[in-house]
């Protein structure tokens, strides 16, 4: 992609609404997240969001290569040209251990391999693999804050904890320092929030909810360009709280079924006829009318090349 992408083009692509989306024939879905041709500040770029890398994971039957496939990721957005601005990873980095030197090791084998990222503006958030057991105890000595906001281009990301706390919650807590960052903005900042859990709930059987994710779309709805960049449930999936999007991203270890599309939630095993099916990662580019497209990567497919 370019950083000049032909802006009349792309508002033909945007011209069919809020918050819908649509194969453009290009392979990108396109979201509007607001009505923006006034705005300018800012310039355009775009991210990468990876997930749920599950460093440690064992299963030669869901994945024969879950001690090589984060390299392979790692690779392939190497291989990107132009460079992404920055890389985000939201949640899930290592597979879950009672061991707590062994997750330590994890951690630590996850830090250096993702250290081989060309780009060195690296965002982490915790998965309940990497922060329930010890309440994000040892994540925090390798990743930093399990909450924390940061700007770029004019854009507020948001990052949240929905798993830290086993009983799988932002917390009262959590909510009043939302609260409180959300204060300090105007009701059209552009947002942009990362979670690892979808803060709605989008099938609680099998713990793809936020217990208390309500509370916190609440705080946001008065906002008018909030989009929501998750993980945890291992595929793609797209939904709308009012104007609000929610995108959850592929895994890099292992597909998961679709909601509550058969009995057990369990992986989907590995595919021979086709390796790394169903992982990937995403490029998300942003623009300063506060757009946002959305470009899939099958490691199949980038692996392949
Ligand atoms: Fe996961």
């Amino acid at each position: 992609m370019s950083n000049t992408i032909d802006r009349r083009h792309f508002l033909q692509l945007t011209s069919v609404g809020v918050g819908v989306a649509f194969a453009s024939g290009l392979g990108f879905d396109v979201f509007a997240a607001g009505p923006t041709l006034t705005d300018t500040f800012g310039e355009d770029f775009y991210f990468v969001q990876l997930s749920d890398t599950h460093w440690g994971f064992k299963g030669s039957d869901k994945n024969p290569d879950a001690a090589g496939t984060l390299q392979k990721a790692v690779a392939a957005v190497n291989a990107l040209e132009p460079p992404p601005d920055f890389v985000v990873f939201t949640g899930d980095l290592t597979h879950t251990t009672d061991d707590a030197q062994e997750r330590r090791r994890r951690m630590a084998e996850f830090k250096a391999i993702v250290g081989g990222l060309k780009v060195k503006d690296i965002r982490f958030i915790p998965g309940e693999h990497d922060a329930s057991l010890d309440k994000g105890l040892a994540y925090q000595e390798f990743f930093g804050p399990l909450q924390y906001r940061f700007q770029h281009k004019g854009i507020h990301f948001i990052a949240l904890d929905n798993v830290s706390d086993p009983a799988a919650q932002l917390g009262i807590e959590q909510l009043a320092w939302l609260k409180a960052e959300l204060a300090q903005l105007p009701p059209d900042a552009p947002i942009v929030i990362f979670t690892h859990r979808p803060l709605f709930a989008l099938f609680a059987a099998w713990d793809w909810t936020t217990r208390d994710g309500q509370a916190a779309l609440d705080l946001l709805m008065p906002y008018q360009n909030v989009v929501v960049f998750y993980g945890h449930i291992h595929q793609t999936h797209h939904h709308n709280t009012g104007h609000i999007q929610h995108h959850a991203a592929t895994s890099l270890i292992f597909p998961l079924p679709a909601p509550g599309s058969v009995p057990k939630r369990a992986p989907i095993p590995w595919n021979s006829a086709k390796p790394y099916d169903g992982l990937g990662f995403r490029q998300i580019e942003a623009y300063p009318w506060h757009n946002y497209r959305l470009q899939e990567h099958p490691l199949a497919v980038t692996v392949a090349l």
